[in-house]
């Protein structure tokens, strides 16, 4: 007996011992998640930034303020305590890869594995289910093939006479604001969902009486959607249902869902019936909408309706936050930088004077214009952050990643790194000038990522960007209101801020 206690408390605690060190090296004790090590054996923290815990629990707990400014500040905190290197984060479930400098989410965009998006995307799932955004593998590789012949440039052609007759009706409300605080969140989505939801769906939102409930609908959702990013509780879907906005969530996407579905019935019989090319009821020629390529490729068995409202509903949601929020900043940009607006207003004054007669070529041709875009988006990109996940143990940047690790590429902070942008937080438009970009990272400017899952609305948005900043810049002289100093960045899937944007217009020709 003795000699059996004897033999056995050592090799007990000797086996503790053995468990505990073997699982305090594999995963981070009381986070319960899988620690990321290193391929070659060399020192963890010689590769990237561990960032301290502040508690025993991972870094679960070191951010107690859950708005969406202290998410916003929290995130550019953790980089600058990083110094510029990427960082690593324990959360409850899983470690948190967080890249910032081009070189390491070169290894990511490029990756054919790291294509499924990350746990934030679950949040768009209710409004997007499995579009092209949200999906991944087969699914998506074949969305994104059927989809791509819908952004051709002869396409995009066709899309310039909507652009104009939506900047023209913008351009008869600016009239009214001249000389008068202008509110740009106010007038500016507005333009943007009224122009995808035209070349997606085909239909004007202003003519129709349902489109004002429509427009309300996804800013609503994209409210609640707001709401549960900037609360990780409210990832949980119980805890949501409880205490969060879960029936504004599902009135409105019933309101929105019902709108798309109703639209693609209507443009699926006139389809059928191989109206496309002849007279409407309004005796007007039916023009190309992006859901008749979806509607195409449904007729060869390769989508159903429900994967059409999903795709159509993706459209939606990329396509009209996103430019809204790069006209908003660009606007503002070239409110503030008096030089740069005189440059472009050279620039679009060479334009044909009627509006209508200016093509696809000559939009592709205002150069500085073009740079002063890429300007804004680099300081503030409509996308700040983009999300993957590692759905099997994998090797990225030299580091080990066990299964379900979240990949956040901050496109915010690698599009500020001084290395490649020197003086990043400085608006100078010259950086984009060809000459200029010769030796730079080909990773180092992604508004619209980069690889096989980036941007596939991008040569839309810069054209339909082009079109509204041309007849801005050459019909009024765009004054500051709002300054820089006045705004307060707010976390969220596009990049916004809790003040609204204003400015003052004056009209040129009165000059
Ligand atoms: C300035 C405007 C825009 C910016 C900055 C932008 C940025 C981006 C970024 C960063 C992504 C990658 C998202 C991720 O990996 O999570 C993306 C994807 C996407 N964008 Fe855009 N976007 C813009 C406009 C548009 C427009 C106008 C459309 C459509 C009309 C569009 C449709 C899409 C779609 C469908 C995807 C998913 C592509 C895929 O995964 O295959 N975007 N966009």
């Amino acid at each position: 007996m003795i000699l059996e206690v004897l033999i056995s408390v050592p090799l007990l605690v000797f086996l503790t011992c053995k468990l505990w060190s073997h699982f305090n090296q594999s995963y981070f004790i009381l986070s319960l998640c899988k620690r990321i090590r290193t391929e070659d054996g060399s020192p963890l923290e010689d590769k990237i930034y561990v960032t301290p815990t502040k508690t025993r629990f991972g870094n679960n707990f070191d951010l107690l303020s859950f708005t969406s400014a202290s998410i916003f500040n929290f995130m550019r905190d953790a980089c600058d305590q990083a110094k510029g290197r990427n960082y690593l984060w324990y959360f409850f479930h899983a470690p948190m890869y967080n890249v910032v400098r081009a070189e390491e989410a070169e290894e990511i965009f490029q990756s054919p594995k790291l294509i499924t998006k990350n746990m934030v995307y679950d949040l768009l799932k209710p409004f997007l289910r499995e579009g092209l955004l949200t999906s991944t593998d087969q699914k998506w590789h074949s969305r994104r093939k059927a989809l791509t012949p819908a952004f051709h440039f002869n396409i995009l052609q066709s899309f310039l006479s909507i652009f104009k007759e939506e900047c023209n009706k913008l351009t008869k409300v600016l009239n009214q604001s001249v000389d008068k605080e202008l509110d740009l969140n106010q007038v500016i989505p507005q333009f943007t969902l009224n122009n995808v939801c035209e070349t997606a769906l085909g239909v004007k939102l202003d003519d129709m009486t349902e489109g004002l409930r429509y427009r309300q609908s996804i800013h609503a959702i994209e409210e609640v959607m707001q709401q549960r990013l900037c609360n990780p509780f409210f990832y949980n879907i119980v805890y949501f249902y409880l205490f969060g906005d879960y029936r504004k969530q599902v009135d409105n996407l019933k309101i929105a869902h019902d709108f798309s579905s109703q639209i693609i019935e209507k443009r699926r019989t006139l389809f059928r019936s191989k109206q496309l090319g002849q007279a409407d009821d309004f005796g007007k020629k039916q023009r190309y909408a992006m859901l008749d390529t979806l509607l195409a490729a449904e007729a060869e068995g390769q989508i159903d309706h429900e994967g059409i409202c999903d795709e159509v509903n993706t459209f939606m949601f990329e396509g009209y936050d996103t430019t809204s929020t790069c006209l908003i900043f660009t606007l503002l940009m070239l409110a503030l930088h008096e030089d740069v607006q005189k440059r472009c207003f050279e620039e679009v004054e060479n334009l044909p004077e009627d509006s209508d007669e200016i093509s696809v070529f000559q939009y592709n041709e205002l150069i500085y214009l073009e740079c002063v875009i890429k300007e804004s988006l680099r300081m503030f990109p409509s996308v700040p952050t983009i999300g993957r996940k590692c759905m099997e143990e994998c090797v990225v940047n030299g580091l080990v990643m066990p299964e379900n690790t979240q990949i956040n590429v901050h496109i915010f902070d690698i599009m500020r790194d001084p290395r490649h942008f020197p003086n990043p937080n400085t608006f100078q438009p010259d950086r984009f000038l060809p000459e200029n970009t010769v030796n730079r990272h080909p990773f180092a400017f992604v508004p619209f990522s980069a690889g096989q899952r980036n941007c596939i609305g991008q040569k839309f948005a810069i054209l339909e960007i082009k079109v509204l900043l041309a007849a801005m810049i050459r019909n009024f002289r765009i004054l500051p209101i709002t300054l820089l100093s006045d705004i307060t960045f707010e976390n969220g899937i596009v990049l916004r801020t809790q003040q609204n944007v204003k400015v003052k217009l004056l009209r040129r020709k009165q000059e």
